[in-house]
């Protein structure tokens, strides 16, 4: 689309205007609140939440005994009998379930009698079962299984009153530029910052994991594979958001080295853990995103005082789920971290006594998960030792074992948990100093 057809459109549709709860584009609106998308296949834990996720979404969690018998309801009428929730327990107590929406330990459960219960690996995916005796239950199951269906969910939104605004997610309008018209030349970011603005718009700010997932999604099946995002960085490392909402949330690629005071988002469909961001000149001519709230009047005009109606626009995220820099290092030179389960998303891990040359000799053992039932990314930002780090999937596949020194490199697991096993011995011998790497859920 042109801008200034875009313009000329927008003048003509002015005026007041209700707003209206709405869902993005693939979801249903079902009792005024909930935006949903019904299965139409059986799928494995992981896949069914990737599918949710594809579109901005995430399996359907409840939080109360009301959503619950509402959700069933639904999934029954739909025919559903057996679907996957959005949630993940990594022991035989409700307090280490986990939300796959990052909203924490859960807080409402609805367990059959004698679950949840975790006897192997990977079989604390959730499902509920919507017909019987043991209608609205929960119970926990392998992951693996394929015969259960599903139900995404996603976050309201406003109806916009503009027929060009095809992108409306949690109440705003999202305007990529390649369905605009804008020379490449202008590409630049104080170029863009401007354009956006001049129609009253601002550039892309991201807030959360589904955001990420959603912009992932606008790029789907284009040939696209960065985007500018509206952050600028006044001292160095330090970004804003240039819409001036509060830079809370963030999604930097742990391996990138690049410097600059603009940020870029890969959304190259061929990396499995795009969405990241990194650091870019602010000269780099690249696509762009502007966004501005649904359900306003747009472009140049007074706008009318609009009454948002409870638009959930910040939402509570899981701390644990926030930047990597609040989040806590754990230093494995504690040696009662030794041969123990970590559950953190996102951390970061080091070995014994790093970044010392000459660590305590250990074997240690560490079986790390990222909360929630996504897959977990290994980030080794510094990497020196002796004998061979070994990273193993949670059934035992070798993912990766290296040893001496190496530039940064990744470790994608096909599940969210992993386990590293190192021995340290030789490493003072040699002068190693240990690892360094963050885990990140993708
Ligand atoms: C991209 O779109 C295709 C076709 O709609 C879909 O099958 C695929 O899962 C999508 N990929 C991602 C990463 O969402
Ligand atoms: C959960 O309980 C079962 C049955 O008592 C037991 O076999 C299993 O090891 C427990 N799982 C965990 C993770 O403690
Ligand atoms: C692109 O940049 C040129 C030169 O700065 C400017 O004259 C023109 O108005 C810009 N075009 C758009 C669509 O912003
Ligand atoms: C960790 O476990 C391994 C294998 O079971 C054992 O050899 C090693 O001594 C343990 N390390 C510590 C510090 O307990
Ligand atoms: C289990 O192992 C097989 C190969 O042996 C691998 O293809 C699969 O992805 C693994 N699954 C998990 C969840 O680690």
């Amino acid at each position: 689309m042109n801008f200034s057809i875009f313009l000329i459109c927008s003048l003509f549709s002015l005026g007041y205007y209700a707003t209206q709860k709405s869902c993005p584009r693939g979801f249903e609106l079902y009792k005024n609140k909930k935006c949903l998308i019904f299965a139409q296949t059986s799928l494995k834990h992981l896949e069914a939440e990737q599918q949710c996720r594809s579109y901005g979404g995430h399996l359907f969690t409840v939080n109360n005994a009301i959503d619950n018998r509402a959700i069933n309801d639904l999934a029954a009428n739909h025919g559903l009998a057996y679907i996957w929730m959005g949630m993940y327990c990594f022991g035989n107590q409700t307090n280490l379930c986990y939300l796959d929406d990052g909203s924490g330990p859960i807080k409402y459960s609805n367990f059959n009698p004698g679950f949840p219960r975790i006897d192997t690996e990977r079989s604390g995916c959730v499902f509920m079962e919507t017909f019987g005796n043991d209608i609205g239950r929960w119970s926990t199951s392998p992951c693996e299984w394929s015969g259960l269906w599903y139900l995404c969910e996603g976050p309201t939104t406003v109806d916009d009153p503009h027929p060009n605004c095809i992108h409306n997610y949690n109440g705003n309008c999202y305007y990529p530029s390649h369905e605009l018209n804008i020379p490449v030349m202008n590409r630049t970011f104080y170029a863009t910052e401007s354009i956006c603005h001049t129609h009253s718009m601002e550039l892309l700010s991201i807030h959360s994991r589904e955001e990420v997932d959603y912009i992932k999604f606008l790029y789907n099946g284009t040939d696209i594979k960065q985007v500018s995002l509206g952050a600028h960085a006044i001292v160095p490392d330090e970004f804003a958001w240039t819409d001036g909402t509060k830079f809370k949330y963030e999604n930097f690629d742990p391996l990138s080295t690049a410097k600059g005071n603009c940020l870029t988002m890969n959304v190259d469909t061929d990396r499995e853990d795009n969405g990241m961001w990194y650091q870019t000149i602010c000269q780099t001519i690249q696509d762009f995103v502007c966004v501005r709230k649904a359900g306003k009047a747009i472009v140049g005009v007074e706008e009318e005082p609009m009454e948002v109606e409870d638009v959930e626009v910040e939402e509570v995220i899981n701390p644990k789920f926030q930047m990597v820099k609040d989040s806590k290092t754990i230093n494995l030179a504690d040696a009662s971290h030794c041969n123990t389960t970590l559950f953190l998303a996102p951390g970061t891990i080091t070995s014994i006594d790093y970044p010392s040359q000459s660590p305590r000799s250990m074997l240690c053992t560490w079986k790390i998960a990222v909360l929630g039932a996504f897959r977990l990314g290994l980030y080794f930002t510094d990497f020196s030792v002796y004998e061979p780090v070994f990273v193993y999937s949670s059934n035992g596949t070798l993912l990766s074992f290296r040893q001496f020194d190496h530039d940064p490199f990744s470790v994608l697991a096909p599940s969210n948990m992993i386990t590293i096993t190192h021995d340290s011995v030789k490493d003072a011998q040699y002068q190693k100093r240990g690892f360094s790497a963050t885990v990140l859920p993708f």
